[in-house]
């Protein structure tokens, strides 16, 4: 078997393995096996290209050149997935398909440069002979606009996520109309360069699309965001089968279908989650006007201590804890399993809701719980749980913010209104665990806060937890010392 055929046969393995990794990442239990896959899947998809590059007759100057970049990529992403933490992925995540969008702007540019400026070349002849030079020239042109859009769109992803630009969404006024107005250009600029591709035309598109990606990213609000990071992860998907097009590389055009129609997918299931339309989300927040962000004087909120809070806990018969992004931030699961224990050890019958974008990214609460061994059969998702609160003695508000915002649900004027929420003021008590009053992701306030069965616990949510676990433990000596107070102050 010649190499280019044993090549071309590891590439439709490596196919096959990504798409088992797929399925291996829909579910908890073989979420490793699936991530076992995609990297197998990988290290034969590059070995393969080597192996292919070598049987091009591919220089020794070329062939340093691949090696020396798999290494330096190997490097950083070693290093950056080892470093970062679990509250930074999505942002790494943004960042990576920034990555994809400008591999694929470059690989058009290059199709063109290779093809195009040199007319008389030897591609250019074979393209013309085969009757597909408008084809490649069409190949081209998508290829950079998708690529630039995934480009800008990400990295703007990434500073929002990062919280280094503001989460708020940006409403330059017509927004819908310049949305629009770049896509109706870059449809009139592919035309006119199928007919004659000239070099300002790609420019043109280059920049156009540069700035569509910025603007649709920053048009979305930070409640969106994690549909906006799997719609990107959808653009980069596309992105990369455009290159693969022009590289005519097959395998490159499976992985990036794959990628963009599971991201495209998962997009979809998420905009249902929160109730948003997913073609609204992806056009950039369309049809989305600025919220009034009125600021509502909501009086005064409760405190509590967490003796107080230990107290509640020892005489309810139900809990519900729902974590957010502030337990992966304090990194309070493990106080969190072992109060969950006790809890159950006393008899009280303990669960956990779960909201589908809690925390920074899917699935996020699910895995620190699983982490530190919650049996599932107490982990419920938002539907399964939400009819329960109202027969629900205490409710732990772990670090969640958005999440359990009554305003979703009662202010349509709210940035986040429409958008499913835990009910867990509908509990007999509410304790909501966080460092100060400052408002959740979306930057909005959270009139939660203010409810006469609301409590407030201050500080950073592990050492609150574990507050609550020391007063447990010394249960009997409170006892002595008067009765609970079950009012919050
Ligand atoms: P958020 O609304 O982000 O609120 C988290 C709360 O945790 C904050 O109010 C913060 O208040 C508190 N906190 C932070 N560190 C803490 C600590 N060490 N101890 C105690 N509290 C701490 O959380 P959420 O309810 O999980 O909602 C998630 C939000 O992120 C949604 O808007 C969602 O759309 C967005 N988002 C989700 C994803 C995915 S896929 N899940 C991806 C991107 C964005 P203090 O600062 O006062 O402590």
């Amino acid at each position: 078997m010649s190499a280019t055929l044993a090549a071309q046969a590891a590439y439709l393995v490596a196919a096959l393995l990504f798409i088992l990794a797929l399925a291996g990442l829909s579910r908890h239990e073989s979420a490793r096996l699936g991530n076992a896959f995609g990297m197998l899947g990988m290290g034969v998809a590059l070995l393969a290209t080597l192996v292919l590059a070598v049987s091009d007759d591919i220089s020794a100057a070329g062939l340093g050149l691949m090696v020396v970049a798999l290494l330096i990529g190997a490097v950083i992403g070693l290093r950056r997935a080892a470093r970062v933490e679990m509250t930074g992925m999505p942002e790494l995540i943004a960042l990576l398909h920034s990555f994809v969008g400008l591999a694929a702007v470059l690989v058009g540019w290059n199709g063109y440069l290779t093809v195009e400026s040199h007319r008389s070349g030897a591609e250019a002849a074979r393209l013309t002979a085969l009757g597909t030079l408008g084809i490649h020239h069409a190949e081209v042109f998508i290829g950079v606009f998708i690529g630039a859009v995934t480009f800008t769109g990400s990295i703007v992803a990434n500073l929002k996520l990062s919280a280094r630009i503001d989460a708020r969404p940006l409403m330059l006024p017509g927004k819908n109309a310049l949305n629009l107005g770049a896509l109706g250009v870059f449809v009139a600029l592919t035309v006119w360069f199928v007919a004659s591709p000239a070099l300002w035309l790609l420019i043109a598109v280059t920049v156009v699309a540069l700035a569509l990606g910025w603007h649709l990213v920053a048009s979305i609000g930070g409640g969106d965001m994690p549909v906006v990071v799997s719609m990107l992860n959808s653009y980069s998907g596309w992105a990369a089968a455009a290159s693969g097009f022009l590289l005519d590389n097959d395998l490159l055009i499976v992985t990036g279908a794959l990628v963009g129609s599971s991201g495209a997918y998962l997009s979809y299931i998420m905009c249902r989650a929160m109730n948003r339309s997913f073609l609204s989300v992806i056009a950039g927040g369309f049809g989305i006007e600025a919220p009034s962000g009125s600021d509502v004087d909501h009086g005064e909120h409760h405190e509590i201590t967490a003796e107080s809070v230990a107290e509640l806990l020892e005489s309810a018969r139900s809990v519900i804890i729902t974590p957010g992004y502030g337990m992966a931030v304090a990194q309070a699961q493990y106080p969190v399993a072992e109060l969950t224990s006790k809890l159950r050890g006393r008899g009280v019958d303990v669960r956990f809701g779960i909201h589908p974008v809690a925390g920074r990214l899917p699935g996020h609460m699910n895995v620190l719980l699983a982490e530190v061994k919650v049996p599932y059969d107490i982990v419920l998702e938002m539907d399964e749980i939400n009819d329960d609160f109202a027969e629900t003695d205490v409710v732990l508000v772990i670090g969640a913010n958005d999440t359990v915002n009554p305003a979703a649900a009662q202010d349509p004027t709210s940035p986040i209104a429409g958008m499913p929420v835990l009910t867990v003021w509908e509990a007999g008590q509410v304790i909501v665990f966080k460092r100060s009053m400052a408002s959740g992701y979306a930057g909005v306030q959270n009139p939660l806060f203010f409810r006469d069965n609301t409590a407030m616990l201050f500080g950073d949510a592990k050492d609150r937890v574990e507050d609550i676990i020391g007063a447990l433990d010394s249960g009997p000596r409170r006892v002595e010392t008067g009765t609970p107070d079950r009012t919050p102050a």
